[in-house]
C-alpha cells in the first residue's frame, strides 16, 4: 500500500516537473516587481552570514537554464562551503523546481552550522516523506547525469589536459590547498571562458564568477559614467575592468549583467564579459561587473589624443559595424541569440583594443527582441541614451516602439556619427581635423533634448563633411556611408550588416591599391 502511494506521489511529482520544464516555474524574488520571477530552470535561495553584523541574510531569485552550468546539475545549486575563506563570509545556496514559489520556504544552512549527524538534505525544511521521494529521484537523476557528464568530459580533449574533475571536487575536503577548488589548474581568464562557454557563449558559471570577482584587487579608477565608477583591477596578474554600481542602481547592474549573459552574445567586437558579483558588507551592497580591460580606453579617449591612417580608420569602423551587426542579428535555433539594440551607442561606450579594432561596451540600456511574444523584453521608456547621439525619431518621440527595427535604425544613426568622429581624425599626408564631438558647432555642451530636436529634426542639420574628404577615395566612401546612416526617414537608413559589407569591400580595395 505504502509503495503504491509512493509511486503515485512520485508520478505526480514527475508530472509537475514536466509542466515546469515546459511552462517555467514561478519563483519568489526579493528584488523583482510583484516579488515574482519566472524561470525555465530553478528557483533559489541563498544564505549569507554578514561577518560585520553577525546577521544572516537571504536572497531569493530565479535561475534560468542558460545561466546554469552544467545545466542539468548546476554547480551553483550545490552546497558551497568552499567559499568561506577568511575574507569571504560563509555562503550557501539551495535550488528547487518542484512547485511554484518553492524557494520561499528554503533556508539553506551555512556550512559551519550544519549539524554533524543528520544527512545534508535535512537542512531543507520540507516534510520528510516528500524529502525522501525527491531525494531518491534526484539521486537517480544525478547518477545518470554524472555518468553522462563524465563520459562527455573524457571525450573532450580540452578537459583531458586540465585535471578532469577540478570542477567537481568534493566540497568536504578541509585541505587548505582546496580553498579555491573551482579555479584549480586553470590559469588564464581566457582559458576558462573558452573552456566553459564554448557551448552556449553565455558566460562563466555564476559561482566561478563570484569566486573570480572576490579575488580581484582594485588598482586605479579609469572612468566615470552614468551609474558609478570604472576601475582597473587585477586578477592573478591579469588586468580586468571593474564597473562598480551603487546599491541604488541594482536594477541597472542586474540588467547589464543579464544582457552580457545572453546566449551567444560573445563576439570579438563586443566587450568581453567576465563576471558579475554583489558583495554585501551589512550596510552597503557593492555591485560589480567585471569585463576585459582595454588599456587604450574608449574610442573617445583614443581619438582625442591620436589620429588614424586610412587602413586604421577602415579597420576601426569595420570592427564597430561588425560588432553592431552581431548585436542586431537574430540567430534562430535552440542555441540562438535574440536581436539586441544598444540604444546608447557613442564613442565613449566603445573601447579600442591593442590592435586598433574596437569592442562595443556599456550594454546597460540595451533591449532584446522576444520573438515568441513579438515584443521588446523591457518596458522601455523611449528617450534613453545620450541626447547628442539621439536619432531624430527618438528626439521627437515619433519612434515606433512596437517595431524592433526602429531601435536598430536609431543605433545606425548613432553609428554614422561615430564614423564622422573617426573620419575627422584620419591622417592623410599629415592633414587631419581636430577631434570634435558631433554637432559641436551647432549645440552647446550638454545640450537639452529641445536644443537637439531643433537642430536635428526641425533644421535637419547633420555634421558637415570637410572638403578634403572628397579627394580621398576611402574618406569619400565613409562620407557616403555616414549620409546613408543619417536619413531623416529611418527606414531608408542602411543596416549594420550592409555597412559591414561595404566597409569590408572598401578594406579589400584599399589593400590592393598601391600606397600613395
Ligand atoms: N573595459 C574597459 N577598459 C578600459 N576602460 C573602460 C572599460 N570599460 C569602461 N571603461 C571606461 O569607463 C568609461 C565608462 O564606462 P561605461 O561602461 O560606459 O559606464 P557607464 O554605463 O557608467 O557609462 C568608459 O567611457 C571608458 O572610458
Ligand atoms: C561598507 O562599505 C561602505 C562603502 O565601501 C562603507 O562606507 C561602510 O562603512 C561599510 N560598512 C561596514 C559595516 O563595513
Ligand atoms: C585584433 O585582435 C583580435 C584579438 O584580440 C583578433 O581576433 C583580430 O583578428 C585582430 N584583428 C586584426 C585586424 O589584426
Ligand atoms: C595603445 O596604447 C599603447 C600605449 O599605451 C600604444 O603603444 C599602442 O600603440 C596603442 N594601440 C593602438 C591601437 O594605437
Ligand atoms: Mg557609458
Amino acid at each position: 500500500m505504502a509503495s503504491i502511494r509512493t509511486l503515485v506521489v512520485a508520478l505526480v511529482l514527475l508530472a509537475s516537473q514536466t509542466r515546469h520544464l515546459v511552462l517555467g516555474i514561478n519563483c519568489f524574488c526579493d528584488i523583482c516587481e510583484d516579488k515574482t520571477c519566472v524561470s525555465d530552470g530553478y528557483c533559489y535561495t541563498t544564505t549569507r552570514l554578514d561577518k560585520a553584523t553577525g546577521k544572516i541574510e537571504h536572497d531569493f531569485r530565479c535561475f534560468n537554464k542558460n545561466k546554469l552550468f552544467p545545466p542539468e546539475n548546476p554547480l551553483w545549486c550545490r552546497q558551497t562551503p568552499l567559499l568561506s575563506t577568511d575574507e569571504i563570509a560563509p555562503f550557501a545556496v539551495a535550488c528547487c523546481n518542484e512547485f511554484d514559489f518553492c524557494n520561499q520556504a528554503l533556508r539553506p544552512q551555512l556550512p559551519s552550522m550544519r549539524p554533524q549527524e543528520g544527512p545534508p538534505e535535512a537542512q531543507i525544511g520540507y516534510d520528510s516523506t516528500w524529502l525522501i521521494i525527491i531525494g531518491i529521484i534526484v539521486l537517480l537523476v544525478l547518477i545518470v547525469l554524472m555518468l553522462l557528464i563524465y563520459c562527455g568530459m573524457t571525450q573532450n580533449r580540452k578537459w583531458k589536459n586540465r585535471r578532469p574533475g577540478a570542477f567537481f571536487k568534493s566540497n568536504d575536503s578541509m585541505d587548505p590547498q582546496d580553498q579555491q577548488p573551482i579555479l584549480g589548474g586553470i590559469n588564464s581568464l581566457r582559458d576558462m571562458i573558452d573552456m566553459t562557454t564554448s557551448g552556449s557563449g553565455s558566460g562563466l558559471p555564476l559561482l566561478v564568477q563570484r569566486s573570480i570577482a572576490r579575488q580581484i584587487q582594485l588598482v586605479e579608477i579609469i572612468g566615470k559614467g552614468r551609474f558609478g565608477e570604472v576601475w582597473r583591477g587585477r586578477w592573478r596578474g591579469e588586468n580586468v575592468a571593474v564597473k562598480i554600481f551603487s546599491s541604488r542602481e541594482e536594477r541597472s547592474w542586474f540588467r547589464e549583467a543579464e544582457i552580457y549573459q545572453t546566449v551567444m552574445l560573445r563576439h570579438d567586437n563586443i566587450l568581453g564579459f567576465i563576471a558579475a558579483d554583489n558583495k554585501d558588507n551589512g550596510t552597503w551592497t557593492q555591485l560589480w561587473l567585471v569585463t576585459d580591460f582595454h588599456e587604450n580606453g574608449s574610442l573617445f579617449d583614443y581619438l582625442s589624443t591620436r589620429t588614424v591612417d586610412v587602413p586604421g580608420m577602415i579597420r576601426m569602423s569595420l570592427s564597430i559595424a561588425t560588432g553592431l551587426a552581431h548585436l542586431h542579428m537574430e540567430i534562430v535555433g535552440t542555441q540562438g541569440k535574440p536581436a539586441i539594440a544598444h540604444r546608447d551607442l557613442k564613442s565613449k561606450n566603445i573601447l579600442v583594443k591593442l590592435n586598433g579594432t574596437c569592442a562595443i561596451g556599456d550594454l546597460g540600456l540595451a533591449v532584446r527582441y522576444d520573438v515568441a511574444e513579438d515584443k521588446v523584453d523591457l518596458a522601455s521608456n523611449s528617450r534613453v541614451g545620450t541626447k547628442r547621439y539621439m536619432a531624430p525619431e527618438v528626439l521627437d518621440e515619433s519612434i515606433c516602439e512596437n517595431h524592433f527595427d526602429s531601435f536598430k535604425r536609431a543605433d545606425v544613426y548613432a553609428l554614422g556619427l561615430i564614423f564622422w568622429e573617426i573620419a575627422r581624425r584620419c591622417n592623410v599626408g599629415g592633414i587631419y581635423d581636430e577631434y570634435q564631438l558631433p554637432f559641436y558647432d551647432m549645440v552647446p555642451s550638454d545640450p537639452t533634448i529641445e536644443e537637439m530636436r531643433k537642430t536635428v529634426c526641425d533644421g535637419r542639420h547633420r555634421p558637415s563633411t570637410p572638403n578634403r574628404w572628397q579627394s580621398i577615395d576611402a574618406l569619400n566612401t565613409m562620407s557616403k556611408v555616414m549620409k546613408e546612416c543619417w536619413y531623416h526617414n529611418a527606414a531608408a537608413r542602411l543596416t549594420a550588416l550592409r555597412i559591414k559589407k561595404t566597409l569590408a569591400n572598401l578594406g579589400a580595395s584599399e589593400d590592393i591599391k598601391p600606397p600613395q
